[in-house]
């Protein structure tokens, strides 16, 4: 394993958006930028993982983070290893602590943790020599889901400084919209969010973002809308009226869409509730590039484990 002094960001690990500086930022997206590069001109990817193994260690359901995880460790010749709560010890009340530190005396590289419990990922890295990626802690952060989202920002406006971006739905309860909003401001974009006042957190507006709550009027003059999945996980009785009202004021249709830039983008973490956050026509309409955000999502995270424990990263 490199010493965080000697890898490129200068990090142990990536925890989330909030204290990466821009450097960092714009280091992960150069990275992942040249690796798309190069696997579009079919040229060979360096095996910058090999005899490196990356666990995978999923405490809650997941599709794309999980098996983008695992294709980008494959992709640059690491091996993975999963454990899912269902599947370790957890079940037999071992805690996440003693879990990972029995997995970390089996010689791996890196964690990747995906955990119901907002700072877990934190907990771990002061526990852990090796490095820890978070995937999703509670509703704290989902940094490598932010990243992604700039990565594909970035590919499709050429930019991100003065960027008017749109954050839509359950504020309140998104790791993704946290993550979002500090790493888009970092790289100088200008966020808004909307959504009923029961999804909007107190802070919102501490955050340096402006808050709406009436979509007809948030949306006008954006460049990118981005819907989030309502957390019907996390969400409390009552915080939102009926599925059919969500979608009435908040959801995005081709309606909405008339009413945008011409040019807009929407974007969705997924999963998607289809019908409630995004009409079928809106997600699988020309504005969206909700699959281009999954498969850009495989690209940024060969970069961010790369970066973090690849050899001879040129
Ligand atoms: N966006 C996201 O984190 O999706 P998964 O839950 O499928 O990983």
């Amino acid at each position: 394993m490199l010493p965080s002094s000697l890898n490129p960001l200068g990090l142990k690990s990536v925890l989330g958006t909030e204290f990466l500086k821009k450097d960092q930022i714009q280091t992960i997206l150069d990275r992942a930028q040249s690796l798309k590069s190069r696997m579009e001109r079919s040229e060979p990817v360096e095996q910058t993982l090999k005899d490196k193994t990356v666990i995978l260690l999923f405490f809650e359901p997941s599709t794309r983070t999980r098996a983008s995880f695992e294709l980008a460790a494959k992709r640059l010749g690491g091996t993975t290893l999963n454990l899912s709560k269902q599947m370790s010890s957890a079940e037999k009340g071992e805690t996440l602590v003693d879990t990972a530190r029995t997995i970390e005396a089996m010689a791996p590289d890196l964690l990747v943790l995906r955990h119901p419990s907002a700072g877990s990922a934190h907990v771990l890295d002061q526990k852990l020599k090796i490095p820890v990626v978070n995937a999703g802690d509670g509703f704290h952060e989902h940094p490598t889901q932010a990243l992604l989202d700039l990565m594909t920002l970035l590919e499709f406006k050429k930019r991100l400084e003065g960027l008017r971006v749109l954050i839509v739905g359950d504020i309140a309860h998104s790791r993704v919209a946290r993550s979002d909003i500090y790493a888009l401001k970092t790289m100088g974009a200008r966020v808004s969010v909307c959504g009923p006042p029961t999804l909007l957190p107190p802070f919102a507006e501490r955050m340096g973002v402006e808050v709406f709550h009436h979509l007809e009027r948030a949306v006008s003059d954006q460049d990118v809308i981005i819907a989030l999945r309502i957390q019907f996980e996390r969400l409390g009785a009552g915080q939102i009226p009926s599925r059919g009202e969500y979608s009435k004021y908040y959801g995005i249709n081709s309606t909405l869409l008339g009413r945008c830039r011409e040019d807009v983008l929407v974007m969705h973490p997924g999963p998607v509730n289809r019908g409630l956050e995004l009409s079928p026509e809106v997600a699988d309409g020309s504005q969206s590039v909700i699959l281009n955000q999954v498969s850009n999502g495989v690209i940024l995270r060969m970069a961010i484990l790369e970066l973090l424990v690849g050899d001879k990263i040129r």
